[in-house]
């Protein structure tokens, strides 16, 4: 049985580039599996999705089965899809939008569900549940607009109190370092929140945390497993969109030179905080590691992280055992295990 996956990608986020990059290594990764054919599902930046060129839409009825095709002679017709790998990073990709429309279509997907693909994609939120749950998170404040509008002095008196400087100020929901300022300085804060202000409502800041950059893959759903941990070592003054995609001598160390306990720490941390945040298939955790003080600060969650075949997320397993078709294979029966056992849930409750 050839089982169809359709990988989407492109889409209207500011990282579209980046899932344009990650998308082309998982189909070559994909096409190298016997049984699966890839539909290459291409969503431009204004959000039409193409088939080959062909408008296409996926819509709710769970009857469908699979892509409408909209144009054309074969207009009408429906592309069937087993499984639909979303390859797309941030807004309308990462954060619960796209996993909503696939599970009214009913349609096995790669990766966190709705809530926690939401939740893992909105700072504020995501620190607030893994705090909830004793994770370590580093001290913070948040804030939205209006709020800024109102009490901006007594705001950046607060921030000035409880994190002092350097601190770091975020929009809510976003990726690649986007709107991310690193304020040495009072006079500085300011214009870091106008900048953060023009991509989200929702502000938070974040008291600097030193130590190096660590991360660490997890991959499964109900009983996930950890990979090796690698280290970053930002080539900027911190891992800003410039470190991540345009200037290459960022450098990625695979493994992390780190004690063993720390690795078990980081593993252990990592698993944690993906079955706290309700998360499936895949993540890659992000934290912030002081041996010399023992101290391991989680930075964040990534529920569709960089998938490129240099990415951190598939080198992590390479270098942990799991080579890079091998993974995608795995990912493609996590999303079909986590859809078959929702599709044995109750979804009516009859009173007796
Ligand atoms: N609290 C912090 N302390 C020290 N460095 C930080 C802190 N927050 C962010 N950074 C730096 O900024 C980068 C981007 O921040 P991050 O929260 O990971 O945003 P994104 O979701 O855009 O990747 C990090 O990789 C790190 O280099
Ligand atoms: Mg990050």
């Amino acid at each position: 049985m050839i089982k169809k996956i359709a990988v989407l990608y492109g889409g209207r986020s500011g990282e579209h580039e980046v899932s344009v990059n990650s998308a082309q290594a998982v189909m070559e990764g994909l096409e190298q599996i016997e049984d699966y054919e890839v539909v290459p599902v291409f969503i431009t930046k204004e959000g039409e999705w193409q088939l080959h060129g062909n408008r296409v839409a996926l819509l709710p009825d769970p009857a469908i089965g699979g892509l409408y095709l909209l144009d054309g002679e074969s207009g009408g017709n429906i592309v069937s899809i087993d499984v639909v790998f979303p390859v797309l990073h941030g807004t309308f990709g990462e954060d619960g939008t796209i996993q909503g429309l696939l599970e009214l279509a009913r349609i096995p997907y790669v990766g966190a569900g709705v809530a926690g693909s939401a939740v893992g994609m909105d700072k504020i939120l995501m620190k607030a549940v893994l705090k909830s749950f004793g994770l370590p998170v580093g001290d913070y404040l948040w804030f939205t607009a209006t709020k800024w509008k109102k009490d901006r002095t007594k705001l950046v008196e607060d921030i000035a109190a409880k994190l002092g400087f350097p601190c770091f100020v975020k929009p809510a929901n976003l990726g690649s370092s986007v709107g991310i300022s690193k304020v040495y300085k009072q006079f500085e804060l300011e214009p870091a929140v106008e900048e953060a202000l023009q991509y989200d409502h929702r502000i938070i800041v974040e008291k600097f945390l030193p130590g190096s950059e660590i991360e660490c893959s997890v991959l499964g759903n109900d009983d996930p497993m950890a990979s090796l941990p690698g280290q970053i070592v930002p080539c900027n003054d911190f891992y800003d969109y410039k470190a991540k995609y345009i200037d290459d001598r960022s450098a990625l160390i695979i493994p992390a030179q780190l004690q063993p306990e720390t690795v078990q720490q980081v593993q252990e941390l990592a698993i944690k905080a993906f079955l706290m945040l309700d998360c499936a298939g895949l993540a890659r955790v992000d934290f912030f590691v002081d041996e010399k003080a023992r101290k391991i600060w989680i930075n964040e969650i990534n529920t569709l992280p960089g998938f490129t075949a240099i990415s951190m997320y598939p080198k992590l397993w390479e270098a942990s055992g799991i080579p890079f078709p091998e993974l995608l294979r795995r990912l493609v029966e996590l999303a079909e295990e986590r859809a078959a056992k929702r599709a044995q849930l109750k979804t009516s409750f009859t009173p007796a």
